[in-house]
């Protein structure tokens, strides 16, 4: 960190998203900022202009002195940063259109985390977030990676692995389970105390602290009550014996594991409709966005972005610089290496986990054993994220027929080999 602050770098920075970590690190004056560069490639020179005129009319608007640049040569963003935000997505939105179409044309799943087409983008996404972790290395020593770039567990393991340690993955589903129980109960923002593990968008709840009692039990009652799987279908008697049977609350994404026939159809009825995958949904939104972004009288990030997923992403990577730069011990939701926190994994291998941030990185807290109907899928997911890693490294397919194949979303060889033929040139 230099004398006079920190410096960001913000690797997509002509994201749709951009604005709202922005918004962030502006909020939070405790944290010394002193420069912003956004990083894009040539194809995102005109969005990431727009949002460099955003980020400055925003930051005027608060009167906070802070310099935001942008560039496209990346051995000037990353010179003395002191954090690199990951939020790029390799391929941009067109590749996000087929990973999603591509395995419902196969019968599967297309959901751009999980599945077929988290698989898809993956292989994308591993080489270049590598190159960026040995960019890191060798521009800014000093620095922190922080990692939303999906599918976030995954990518930040193979960078952590092969590239650069001083890195942490993130996601904003964690932060959005928390704001959520909270609304709930009408409780303050930060006066629950969540026990996470898992792996990323593959995670449950095991423990609610609320004015020093557990109150899972009465959460995971009031979630089945609910009647609704968070983002998803509405629930079924047996899905609610499943969940009152399980006993922790899930990530919403186990939705894909659970209801893997509901959540297809769900799928398929879009694309019927007329309506389109999601990445066809988010190319509308993101046209209106780009839209307001371009407004001169805009000097904040405008409501129409919470209709995107990520909301609450800036502050848990706000709240993870802070952590960081000020060596405030704060208990959070990380993607890091295992390290022996869940004893059945093993230490070199990226978990999503409650975990302790501080001056010296994320230091994750000890597990108990994790449910029996819950162990099982994690450790298949990790065997194929494992498969994953090496097939996007060594670009060799027949490891990626087996990663694919060994995919509970996928679990064929006819319909893994059949998405990979599709997939394979692009
Ligand atoms: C959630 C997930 C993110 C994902 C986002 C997608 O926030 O946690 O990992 O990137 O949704 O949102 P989008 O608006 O792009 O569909």
């Amino acid at each position: 960190m230099s004398e006079t602050g920190i410096r960001v770098a913000v690797v997509g920075g002509g994201s749709s998203y951009t604005p709202e970590l922005v918004d962030g690190l502006l909020a939070h004056r405790d944290i010394p900022v002193e420069r912003i560069t956004l990083l894009d490639i040539p194809e995102g020179r005109d969005k990431q202009e727009v949002i460099l005129d955003l980020a400055r009319r925003m930051a005027r608007r608060v009167g906070r002195a802070i310099t935001i640049e942008a560039t496209l040569d990346r051995e000037r963003a990353l010179a003395g940063a002191d954090f690199v935000c990951a939020q790029y997505r390799v391929g941009g939105l067109k590749a996000r259109v087929r990973d999603e179409t591509i395995p419902l044309a196969h019968g599967r799943i297309g959901q751009e985390t999980v599945g077929a087409g988290g698989f898809l983008k993956a292989l994308r996404t591993v080489p270049v977030a590598i190159d960026l972790g040995r960019a890191v290395e060798r521009l800014c020593p000093d620095a922190w990676i922080l990692n939303f770039t999906n599918p976030s567990g995954l990518v930040s393991e193979a960078v952590i692995r092969h590239a650069w340690p001083r890195t942490i993955g993130l996601c904003n589903a964690p932060m959005v389970i928390e704001r959520t129980i909270a609304e709930r109960l009408h409780a303050p923002p930060g006066s629950l105390r969540l026990s996470m593990v898992g792996l990323n968008h593959l995670s449950i709840v095991r423990a609610i602290e609320f004015q020093g009692q557990d109150i899972l039990e009465a959460v995971v009652e009031a979630f089945v009550a609910g009647g609704r799987w968070p983002d998803g279908p509405s629930l079924t008697p047996a899905d609610s014996e499943f969940l009152r049977a399980l006993g922790v609350l899930p990530n919403s994404y186990l939705r894909y594991y659970w209801l893997p026939e509901r959540m297809l159809a769900e799928e398929q009825r879009r694309v019927h409709e007329g309506r389109g995958t999601r990445a066809e949904e988010v190319l509308h939104i993101e046209a209106e966005l780009f839209a307001r972004y371009r407004d001169p009288a805009l000097a904040e990030k405008p409501p129409e972005l919470s209709l995107r997923g990520g909301a609450f992403y800036s502050e848990v990577a706000v709240d993870v610089l802070e952590a960081i730069v000020l060596d405030r011990q704060r208990e959070m939701v990380v993607n890091v290496l295992n390290q022996g926190a869940v004893a059945e994994l093993p230490g070199d291998v990226s978990i999503e986990v409650s975990a302790i941030v501080d001056g010296r990185g994320a230091h994750p807290l000890p597990q108990a054993p994790l449910p029996l109907a819950f162990s099982g899928l994690v450790h298949q997911m990790k065997a194929y994220e494992e498969l994953t890693i090496e097939a996007a490294l060594t670009r060799d397919r027949g490891r990626a027929l087996q990663a694919l194949t060994l995919n509970p979303l996928v679990g064929s060889i006819e319909a893994a080999a059949a998405i990979l033929n599709d997939a394979w040139p692009a």
